[in-house]
Order: structure tokens, then sequence, then C-alpha cells
């Protein structure tokens, strides 16, 4: 029998509300959503409709919600604090719009920080997967480089390979181009393209704006907790004529 594979994201009547105490307080109203293994989505939606408090719940940041949020087929709320930093770490990379780098770190000793949560990993190792980062978004040669002395493009470049450290299935990124010029922007869009198409990394990319959401193969809406739109983005459409 040919049974479809379950989805690397799948959320079910998922609802929260950071003030239990007062009544119709919920900024998620009952969000269902699936998304596949190497899908590449765009979530958008006004200020303050739930974008982030979407994706920390996703990414096990935050585990006060009701309904059921299953990711990689795991029911995060049922994971205890240690095997949820633990899926935090392996599975997950998160990219922010203020890159949230250590200015007094080398660009190797920012991208090697994960590797502090799990010291199994021998030096050796993580030399090895801060240099598979660094060559990813192509920065080698600032390795030794101090974040304060790089460019807004280069800083989100190391942000990026601190999240891939860990080599995650999905990498989730809330407005990651929502501080650099548009040259810039496109240059990370096309490096998260890039490990979308060739190393199959599920994408989830919060934007406000229109031309960033296109850039992914399907787009989200989100209004007042809710989902209101979800398909395929125009240059997917025109692709598929
Ligand atoms: N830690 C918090 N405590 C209390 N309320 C919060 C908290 N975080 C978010 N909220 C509220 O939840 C709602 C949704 O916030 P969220 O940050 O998810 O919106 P967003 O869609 O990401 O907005 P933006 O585009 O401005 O980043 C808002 O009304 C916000 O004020
Ligand atoms: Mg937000």
């Amino acid at each position: 029998m040919n049974r479809a594979r379950e989805p690397i994201i799948a959320l079910s009547g998922v609802r929260k509300t950071y003030e239990p105490e007062r009544e119709d307080s919920y900024v998620l109203r009952g969000v269902d959503l699936e998304i596949g293994a190497s899908e590449s989505v765009s979530l958008m939606g006004a200020s303050g409709s739930g974008k982030s408090t979407l994706l920390n719940l996703i990414g096990g940041l935050d585990r006060d919600y009701e309904g059921e949020a299953r990711v990689l087929g795991r029911d995060l709320r049922r994971l205890d604090d240690r095997e949820l930093s633990r899926f935090r770490n392996l599975s997950i990379g998160f990219v922010f719009q203020s890159f949230h780098l250590l200015p007094h770190l080398t660009v190797r000793q920012n991208v090697s920080l994960p590797a502090s949560f799990n010291r199994r990993r021998s030096a050796a190792s993580v030399a090895g997967l801060v240099g598979d980062a660094l060559e990813r978004v192509k920065l080698t040669h600032k390795a030794d480089s101090l974040p304060t002395r790089l460019s807004g493009g280069e800083r989100q470049r190391v942000a990026i390979a601190r999240a891939l450290f860990n080599q995650p299935s999905i990498l989730l990124c809330d407005e990651p181009t929502g501080s650099l010029d548009q040259r810039t922007g496109a240059m990370i869009l096309d490096l998260f393209g890039e490990l979308n198409a060739t190393a199959g990394i599920t994408l989830l990319l919060v934007t406000h704006d229109p031309g960033v959401a296109a850039e992914a193969a399907r787009i989200i809406k989100l209004e007042d907790g809710r989902v209101i739109a979800d398909s395929l983005s125009l240059d997917q459409k025109e692709n598929s004529r």
C-alpha cells in the first residue's frame, strides 16, 4: 500500500494564550497546519498575528499551548526538558532578524556554540562541523574575525552557519532579512534556497515582505491567530505551467 509520508511539522487545533487568566486573550486560535519534509514555506501576516509565537512553538521553545504539535514525529508536549533541549539543539536551526551573535567571540566560536550543549562531541568533530557550516555560507575566510568587523549580511551568514552546525532538519527563520538592505537580503534568500534544494532542509520563513515570501514555494497567511490562506507562491505556479 502506498501510504503518504508523515509530515515533518503537523499542528492540529493549536491554541495559545500568554494570559490564561484573561478571557479571549488567545493569540493562536486553532491552527491546523501540515508541512512536508524539504518544503520551503513563508509565513506572512500583520504584526501581532502570531507568527513568532507559532515559530517558537514549532521550535520547541514554548510548550505552553493547547492542541497538538508534532514535529519530526514527536509530540512536543510529551518530551521532558532534556528531550526537548536535545530536540531543539539537534533538529532545529533558528535564525533571527537581529542575528543574536556574541560580540566578544570570533565567528568560529559563535558557530560552535551549539557544541557547548553536547559535550560528547570531540574537538576534531566540532572543528569539522564548524568548517562545513562556514563553507556552506562562504565565510571560511572570516573564521577568526569578530562579528563587529563584519557587514550585516556577513553577520547573518554567521548566524545561519551556527544554525546549520548540528545539521538540523528544519530551519526556522524569523524575519531573517528584516534588517538587511535588499541586495544583501536577496543573497541570504539565495542561500536559504540552496540549503533547501541541496541539503533538503525544511524551511519556514517569517516575513512581512511579499517579495521575500514569494521566494518560498508555499505561502501561509496568518490573521488574528488563524491561518487564512495557504497556497503555492506565484513563481511556483508559473513554473508548473
Ligand atoms: N512573551 C509574551 N508575553 C505576552 N504577550 C506576548 C508575548 N509574546 C507575544 N505576545 C503577544 O502575542 C501576540 C502575537 O505576537 P507575535 O510576536 O507572535 O506576533 P508576530 O506576528 O510575530 O508580530 P511581528 O510581526 O510584530 O513580529 C501579540 O499580541 C503580542 O503582543
Ligand atoms: Mg514576530
